[in-house]
């Protein structure tokens, strides 16, 4: 939920004390009734009234874009094209990174509070992979993943969930953000990745209809449910 003068603020009505003002003038109702308080917490059902105008409740963008090989996760890039190329609003940022040649699901915001929120290591948001794997897998990695693999020398990763798919192809669940985490984990197990793409991030499942370098806003039910 956000304050009322904020999201007054996202329709380009004014600064924060314009907006403000104008709630306090009782210029804009909320679901039909004057309302003076400018914190008031707005919800995504809510119809906001100013001038005759209805405003758009959801100040923010969130989308869903199954990233391509090739982008990297930056909005400036002198040497490699940015995934921000690839949207329309440019306001926007990546919520966490995915290397250059990882695919898949990646969230893009103008959110900052969100985007805190779920990137904090201390919240453990489960990060789920497709992973395509050099050498011939086990199912006995299961077990391994779950104590927890070490890379760079004497980093613990947290325990991870292993899903044996065929030989060459598993899932791997993570909860933290390291860097190039998934790959030298393999590595430490004198393996390596051929592939990888992120799946699900959190609640938020890949939207497999979208073809590489497609994206779309997310629904209402799915910032919820990220919120
Ligand atoms: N782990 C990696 O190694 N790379 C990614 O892009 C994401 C997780």
């Amino acid at each position: 939920m956000k304050d009322l003068y904020y999201v007054l603020m996202k329709n380009n009505l004014g600064n924060a004390s314009t907006c403000r003002k104008l709630i306090k003038q009782g210029k804009i109702t909320v679901n039909g009734e004057v309302i003076k308080d400018h914190k008031y917490p707005v919800k995504f059902s809510d119809q906001i009234i100013y001038q005759q105008t209805i405003l758009k409740a959801q100040p923010f963008t969130y989308i869903m874009l199954n990233k391509p090989k090739g982008y990297i996760c930056a909005n400036h890039d002198l040497k490699y094209p940015c995934v921000i190329d690839l949207i329309t609003n440019k306001d926007c940022y990546c919520l966490g990174r995915l290397d250059k040649d990882t695919t898949g699901l990646l969230i893009l915001t103008d959110d900052h509070s969100l985007s805190k929120k779920l990137l904090l290591p201390s919240n453990h948001v489960i990060k789920k992979y497709l992973v395509e794997i050099q050498k011939k897998i086990t199912n006995n990695l299961k077990e391994v993943f779950l104590q927890g693999i070490i890379i760079d020398h004497n980093i613990k990763c947290l325990p991870a969930e292993f899903e044996m798919i065929d030989d060459f192809h598993c899932y791997l669940s993570i909860s933290e953000g390291k860097y190039h985490q998934i790959k030298k984990m393999f590595k430490s197990l004198d393996n390596e990745v051929v592939n990888l793409k992120r799946i699900e991030f959190g609640s938020l499942k890949l939207d497999e209809r979208l073809k590489e370098g497609e994206f779309r806003d997310l629904t209402n039910q799915e910032i919820l449910s990220l919120l």
